[in-house]
């Protein structure tokens, strides 16, 4: 209880938006996810806390693309793009292929969206799930060779299929947990690397 209230009141503190500003941090400590110059598009990054903490690290030859349901406030750096937008509506590809101009793919994708919890573990582990399954949709249209995801699920139900479709983009795949998950939280991440084009799968 004291170490949520404590990174709740830090992120105030600090103006990082969220929380979840810790949890990519610590992602990226250890996994080296960001580089000066990337492009990426950050799934389900409303309030922002995700995009504070990429923003610093890719710099200014790099751009972040948030897309969200709910709308996010305005950010100072001119590399941040906004879409406000169900990323199962169907023109969603065609706004961030505008958003990501010239380059055409990016480096990498963080998804940290997450569906109204109900507390019914069916009901919402088939919402991540299909969630899961969208942002796949997402990668494979977006996502350079070689590239990054960052994929947020709830373990149990479905992970073994989720693992199974991550298998047959990704060549290394590490499953973590980070330190400021709250403990009853079911939520895991998994960060792939090395996205394998289309072309190149035997299946
Ligand atoms: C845990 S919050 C993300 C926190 C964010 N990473 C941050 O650092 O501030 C999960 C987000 O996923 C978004 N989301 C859920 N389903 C979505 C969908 N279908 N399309 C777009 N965003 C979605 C929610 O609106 C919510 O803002």
């Amino acid at each position: 209880m004291r170490k949520r209230d404590t990174y709740t009141e830090l992120a105030k503190k600090y103006g990082l938006r969220s929380r979840a500003y810790f949890k990519i941090k610590d992602m990226d400590k250890r996994y080296k996810i960001f580089k000066p110059g990337d492009y990426v598009i950050d799934i389900g990054a409303a309030p922002g806390g995700w995009i504070k903490y990429i923003v610093n690290k890719i710099g200014f030859d790099g751009r972040v693309i948030g897309v969200d349901l709910r709308p996010i406030e305005r950010f100072d750096e001119p590399n941040v793009e906004i879409i406000v937008k169900d990323i199962f509506s169907e023109d969603i590809f065609k706004e961030l292929k505008e958003k990501v101009g010239n380059k055409e793919k990016v480096d990498v994708i963080v998804s940290d969206a997450s569906p109204n919890i109900t507390g019914v573990y069916e009901v919402d582990t088939e919402k991540i799930f299909d969630i899961n399954k969208r942002v796949l949709q997402i990668c494979d249209k977006m996502l350079r060779p070689g590239g990054t995801l960052v994929i947020k699920t709830f373990e149990g139900r479905h992970e073994k299929t989720l693992m199974k479709l991550l298998k047959k983009r990704f060549r290394i795949i590490r499953k973590y947990k980070p330190k400021i998950s709250r403990k009853r939280s079911s939520e895991t991440y998994y960060i792939c690397f090395r996205y394998q084009d289309l072309r190149s799968r035997t299946s």
